[in-house]
């Protein structure tokens, strides 16, 4: 018997517009033979506060942070996650709303080189973005995806043109539907793959900085070390 698909999903748009839309007819089609359990968080709400760049999360377990009441659960349900999804409008010269910028700001702790999580490593994500152009949300999610190690990033811009979802030719809606379906179907699919080889170079690289620059008493060596990291490959 296939056991359930856990997936969750970051709206990354302040208000519920076309990206919500997407992701939800993405979700709608993932969830259609059963099988699938959606947890859902919506920045910023799920997460008001700004990162205030202390660090603390980077140089000690991340419940440091001064926001982890909002920070670790959100964390705990993308470990629990098979699958992740992230949607977001494109916002010109800025990439991505601040909400969710202020999210990754606060899981950077994740990073290959800092303390990022096994579980991540055998996960899947998909990358839902609306605008006009969308190619630098895309990229900014995406690396930041493969940053915490994650296994493969999938990602779909919806070039569409107005505010409205309901403002596009009925002909276009039905378009969107129609590849928002064909992707989530594939994203059901899809199977676990040999890491990234840039996710590869990133782990020896961080592995050389760790042993040479952190030194034993330092706490991303620690992190490593009680994984076994500083030795074999973990992915
Ligand atoms: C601050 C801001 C900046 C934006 N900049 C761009 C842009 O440079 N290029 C683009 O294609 N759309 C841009 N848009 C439009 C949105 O990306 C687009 O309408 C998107 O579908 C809105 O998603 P939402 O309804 O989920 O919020 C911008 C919107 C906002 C609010």
């Amino acid at each position: 018997m296939n056991r359930t698909m856990k997936v969750a999903v970051i709206h990354g748009s302040p208000r519920k517009g076309n990206t919500y839309k997407a992701a939800r007819i993405f979700m709608g089609e993932l969830a259609l033979r059963g099988g699938v359990e959606f947890v859902e968080f919506l920045v910023p709400q799920a997460l008001p506060m700004f990162c205030t760049g202390c660090q603390l999360c980077l140089g000690n377990p991340n419940e440091m942070c001064p926001h982890s009441e909002y920070v670790t659960p959100i964390l705990n349900a993308l470990l629990k996650a098979d699958a992740i999804i992230v949607a977001s409008p494109h916002y010109g010269g800025s990439s991505i709303p601040g909400g969710l910028k202020n999210l990754f700001d606060h899981l950077s702790f994740l990073s290959l080189p800092i303390a990022p999580r096994e579980e991540m490593f055998s996960q899947k994500a998909f990358v839902i973005t609306t605008g006009t152009g969308s190619t630098g949300a895309i990229k900014l999610i995406r690396e930041t995806l493969k940053g915490w190690g994650v296994n493969r990033v999938y990602a779909i811009g919806l070039r569409m043109f107005t505010d409205k979802w309901d403002m596009m030719p009925t002909s276009k809606q039905a378009r969107f539907d129609r590849v928002l379906r064909r992707n989530a179907q594939a994203f059901r699919r899809a199977k676990h793959r040999r890491a990234y080889i840039s996710t590869v170079f990133m782990y020896y690289m961080a592995k050389l900085v760790i042993r040479k620059y952190i030194g034993e008493n330092g706490y991303p060596y620690r992190y490593w070390d009680k994984r076994g990291w500083l030795g074999r490959r973990p992915f």
